[in-house]
């Protein structure tokens, strides 16, 4: 399979990173990671979704380069992402002797990857870790930028480090796999680069987005790649401007405040993924940026028609939400981590493509929209 890829990088100084995004990376994978690794030794951690796609041609290209490495195969899932996991998983690390030349390679979607990065991170006070991306969520979103974690009984990603790694392959041709609803969620972190700071981007998805996230009569693999360039491209200049968010990189939360708290509430599971959530807090990021007088009514409307015009959800129908209140829900976005000096952090927006951080949010006008689709 040819591995022909574009390459960003990712600036920040002595942890700077490249990010191969294109097709067939994943065969390429041994002679694409050796140049990063201090020894050829590595532990590849995967899950048993992925396993059955894509662990052999993984195993095969390191193999093939003399990699010397140990494979452990993870249940897949949300609930992965725990303590629980986190212990038995560093566990098994010191098990195989890892030492502190050794690589871990995480093969999988966003839950492989933060907690392979949060283990790399605290073993032996820090392993070197590339990403291997195989949603399109991971490769456009949770595999760039060095933020690893865990989720706490008390909210999500609660427990965690900043810590980047050495390389990440994006290849396209893992989107193949993945199911209609996964793509879709993966989806809603594409959407979200446009509204952040990228109207063109936004105009371009309105006509292409079917062919990234469409059912499979529509993909196509270079709206699917150019999708997930873009995407990338905006994540690394915002990582690389702001890498521990003390300021720019909380624009990448745009929907993630209502979000959290759709989440928490439906308990992390199949109810809600963490795209769809992320989709309907946009919605109402704008919904609170309308009423706040801040974002013309077109521009909200033209989000939630793209939104909802790729299968992503934009009000609570659907969701079990008999009890509960815009109170409840205000509550659980204060335990989420945009919080400071006790008040919340609100992405809002001017308009498509103009979105801007604030604490200037009256709580009363948070309670009107969440208000509003509650009677939905
Ligand atoms: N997913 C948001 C960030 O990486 O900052």
């Amino acid at each position: 399979m040819s591995s022909e890829h574009d390459t960003l990088s990712v600036d920040l100084g002595p942890r700077s990173y490249d990010i191969l995004v294109g097709e067939g990376l994943l065969g390429q994978a041994g002679p694409l990671v050796a140049p990063v690794m201090s020894r050829p030794r590595a532990v590849l951690i995967t899950d048993e979704n992925v396993e059955r796609y894509w662990l052999e041609t993984v195993e095969d290209s390191l193999s093939a380069v003399a990699i010397d490495f140990q494979t452990i195969v993870l249940e897949p899932g949300e609930q992965t992402k725990d303590y629980a996991h986190a212990e038995t998983l560093t566990g098994q690390l010191l098990d195989l002797r890892v030492e502190r030349s050794t690589t871990l390679i995480a093969l999988g979607g966003g839950v492989i990857g933060d907690l392979v990065g949060f283990c790399a991170a605290i073993t032996l006070r820090g392993l070197d870790f590339v990403q291997m991306p195989t949603t399109l969520l991971a490769q456009v979103d949770s595999s760039v930028g060095g933020k690893t974690g865990i989720n706490m009984p008390q909210g999500k990603n609660l427990i965690g480090a900043f810590h980047q790694p050495r390389l990440v392959l994006a290849d396209i041709g893992a989107l193949d796999t993945l199911p209609a609803r996964d793509l879709q969620g993966g989806y809603a972190e594409v959407v979200k680069y446009g509204l952040i700071n990228d109207a063109g981007f936004f105009k371009w998805l309105e006509s292409h987005g079917a062919g990234v996230a469409g059912g499979s009569e529509n993909r196509d693999v270079q709206a699917q790649r150019h999708a997930v360039l873009t995407s990338c491209r905006a994540k690394a200049a915002i990582v690389a401007a702001d890498e521990t968010e003390q300021g720019v990189r909380a624009l990448l939360n745009l929907g993630h405040t209502f979000g959290h708290a759709l989440e928490a509430k439906t308990g992390y599971g199949d109810a809600l993924t963490h795209g769809e959530s992320v989709a309907i807090g946009m919605a109402m990021a704008f919904d609170l940026s309308v009423r706040m007088g801040l974002c013309p009514e077109d521009d909200r409307d033209r989000v939630k028609k793209h939104l909802s015009g790729s299968c992503l959800p934009i009000d609570l129908k659907g969701l079990r939400n008999d009890g509960w209140s815009a109170s409840q829900l205000i509550d659980l976005m204060g335990q989420d981590k945009k919080v400071a000096g006790g008040k919340l952090t609100f992405i809002l927006a001017r308009g498509i493509g103009q979105s801007f951080i604030t604490d200037e949010v009256d709580l009363a006008d948070v309670n009107g929209v969440l208000e509003d689709y509650l009677k939905t």
